[in-house]
């Protein structure tokens, strides 16, 4: 995923581009490149390396007040100097870094090219700087030439432009690509994502899609794009304050951010659940979805929606919505429904699932659904993100920034959310106070149980380090391991890039058994639960035909039953989904770890799909 930073104000713009493109860093990029505007000229540096080898081609050289930096990563054109941003005009007189992709960028470059326009880089970018400059002569005001330009722009973008002509003004605009305003003290800071400004300011401003900001050092203004209901200056979006620390983005002690992020699960699951249960009535309290018993009570369906593992939490979530409200439920990639004109039915609750609210798919699937009247609340870990605004109404997470691309402490997170949910539904229907009760107290718990999971890490590694070498693993579960044997086969596969495969316990009967042998490990989810007996006979039939088997499980399994048992303690049997994924997360990162893989960052993913 690219980065952008931008700033304006008294300082020396320079480091605080540097700092703001490190902290982004963890994103993934290949170049890296910014510009500033220095004595009335525009002074560009870029380099097909590193933020460091950005930093040492700056040097000191260069002082200024404003300017717009970039981490790219390539989509129009290879990797190169020539390729990084900030892309320039002609004459050097307008600026742009830009995240997201220009559909249109064919027509637009060769249209440039018919009027005499010599582009040199092969980026859909440059294009844009060119056609700003075009827009922006004589005295016209620099968003007006960005307003003008992106009429002719088709797909998705955030983009800051700088222009020597107006050098106290930054021009923002976004579409389906994340920009958010840090509002200081007379100086302005922009960025794609809030990594790059929480150590200057926690006071942000989040840009809907098609809106336009010029931002001065002392003031902003955000408009809409089309240039209709024109926002008076007072009148401008309010500030939010982010829950982000600068720290969050530090790795600390720890060698990566999944491990990190791993670790903080029991104090990030503390504050999800902080405030939210009700030991009085046993139940829990949502108040950010909105709904009051009678309208919870009309609920007939529940559907999560969601893409990788925010979907396979949705899963986890439908299996507690059915055992707990009774209500029938089911998951969906967001990916799926989006595409495939679904019937959008009034008495279901949908349920949008996101870390990073951005996804560009699950948006796609919440703006689809309000379009056509569904009842959709967010499940979202970045407040103020475009999902999270778009539903309006939901739960936030609390996880804190995750950081890796893998996702930990988020998962964990929405699972307990939708304990929450089905909770609540079903203590509106069925559910017995005792059974209310028996689950407020077993979410109380998990924080102290995921910390005794965590102190055995050593164990699990062990065992990580026994299985590493295996080219492929079946990821077995049923029912309530099901959706954790799926998570634990997208982690591994992402991390590790080992090829793994999840099954439903009873379909390995009907196929894949005929793949089990001894270079087959499979790991198997046995929940101390009514299918316990079922799940140990999965192990026996796997273990005949000589595959070798780690148990993860709550239950006490009898001796020599597999060939590795990692133990999880035993909780609520609802809730042990919560539990038994923790040692899969850390499996996936020691295999990773032992086959010197970069955890953070693994090869051809981005933290979020904003693009198509
Ligand atoms: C896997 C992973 C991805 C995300 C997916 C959705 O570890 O991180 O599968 O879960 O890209 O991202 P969000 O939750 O930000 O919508």
């Amino acid at each position: 995923m690219c980065g952008i930073v931008g700033y304006i104000g008294r300082r020396d713009a320079v480091p605080v581009l540097l700092e703001g493109l490190r902290s982004l860093e963890y994103r993934g990029y290949d170049s890296a490149g910014l510009a500033v505007i220095h004595r009335n000229r525009l002074q560009v540096i870029k380099t097909a390396g590193r933020v460091q080898d950005l930093r040492d081609r700056v040097g000191d050289r260069t002082k200024a007040t404003i300017g717009i930096g970039h981490t790219r990563w390539a989509t129009h054109g290879e990797p190169n100097e020539t390729n990084a941003h900030p892309h320039t005009d002609t004459e050097g007189r307008i600026a742009v870094v830009h995240n997201g992709i220009i559909e249109n960028a064919e027509q637009l470059r060769d249209a440039l090219g018919a009027k005499g326009v010599k582009l040199v880089s092969d980026t859909d970018t440059e294009a844009l700087a060119h056609m700003i400059a075009a827009e922006a002569a004589g005295d016209t005001p620099l968003e007006e030439a960005v307003r003008a330009t992106l009429r002719h722009v088709e797909g998705t973008y955030g983009l800051v432009v700088l222009d020597t002509r107006h050098p106290g003004e930054l021009v923002v605009a976004r579409n389906g690509s994340p920009i958010v305003l840090g509002i200081g003290e007379s100086e302005m800071f922009v960025a794609s994502d809030v990594a790059a400004l929480v150590r200057y300011t926690k006071q942000v401003v989040y840009l809907d899609d098609a809106e336009v900001a010029t931002v001065h050092a002392a003031d902003y203004r955000v408009v809409p794009l089309d240039g209709s209901g024109r926002r008076a200056a007072g009148d401008s979006k309010v500030p939010t304050t982010v829950e982000a620390e600068a720290g969050d983005y530090e790795l600390g002690a720890y060698e990566d951010f999944m491990r990190k992020e791993i670790h903080e699960q029991p104090e990030a699951l503390r504050r999800a659940l902080r405030g939210r249960l009700d030991d009085r009535f046993a139940t829990a309290k949502l108040g950010g979805i909105n709904l009051d018993a009678r309208e919870l009570r009309s609920i007939r369906r529940v559907k999560f929606l969601g893409c990788g593992s925010a979907y396979y939490a949705g899963q986890m979530g439908a299996v507690l919505v059915e055992e707990l409200a009774r209500i029938p439920s089911d998951a969906e990639p967001a990916s799926e429904f989006r595409y495939r004109n679904p019937v959008v039915d009034p008495d279901t609750l949908y349920v949008a699932v996101s870390q990073s609210g951005e996804t560009l798919d699950t948006l796609m699937a919440v703006q689809e659904l309000r379009r056509k009247g569904g009842q959709v609340i967010g499940a979202v870990n970045v407040v103020g993100s475009a999902i999270g605004r778009e539903c309006g109404r939901g739960v936030f997470l609390h996880a804190g920034p995750e950081v890796a691309v893998a996702s930990t402490k988020a998962l964990t997170n929405m699972a307990a959310s939708f304990a929450m949910l089905a909770l609540l539904l079903g203590r509106v229907r069925d559910l017995s106070a005792a059974s209310g009760q028996r689950i407020v107290a077993g979410l109380r718990a998990l924080p102290g149980q995921i910390d005794q999971i965590l102190a055995h890490e050593d164990l699990v590694a062990e065992v990580a380090g026994r299985f590493a070498d295996a080219e492929h693993m079946f990821f077995i579960g049923r029912v309530r391991g099901w959706p954790v044997a799926r998570e634990g086969a997208q982690k591994l596969k992402e991390v590790s890039y080992v090829h793994a495969e999840a099954y439903q316990a009873a379909e390995l009967k009907h196929g894949p058994l005929a793949l089990i042998n001894s270079s087959m490990p499979s790991l198997v989810i046995v929940p101390a639960d009514e299918l316990l007996s079922k799940n140990i006979s999965t192990i026996e039939q796997i273990r005949a035909r000589g595959g070798p088997v780690i148990a993860v499980t709550s239950a006490e399994l009898p001796p020599y039953l597999a060939d590795a048992v990692i133990r999880v303690p035993a909780g609520e049997p609802e809730l042990d989904p919560l539990l038994l994924n923790v040692p899969l997360q850390l499996l996936a990162y020691h295999v990773a770890a032992k086959l010197g893989r970069d955890i953070d960052k693994p090869r051809n993913l981005a933290k979020s799909v904003t693009v198509e």
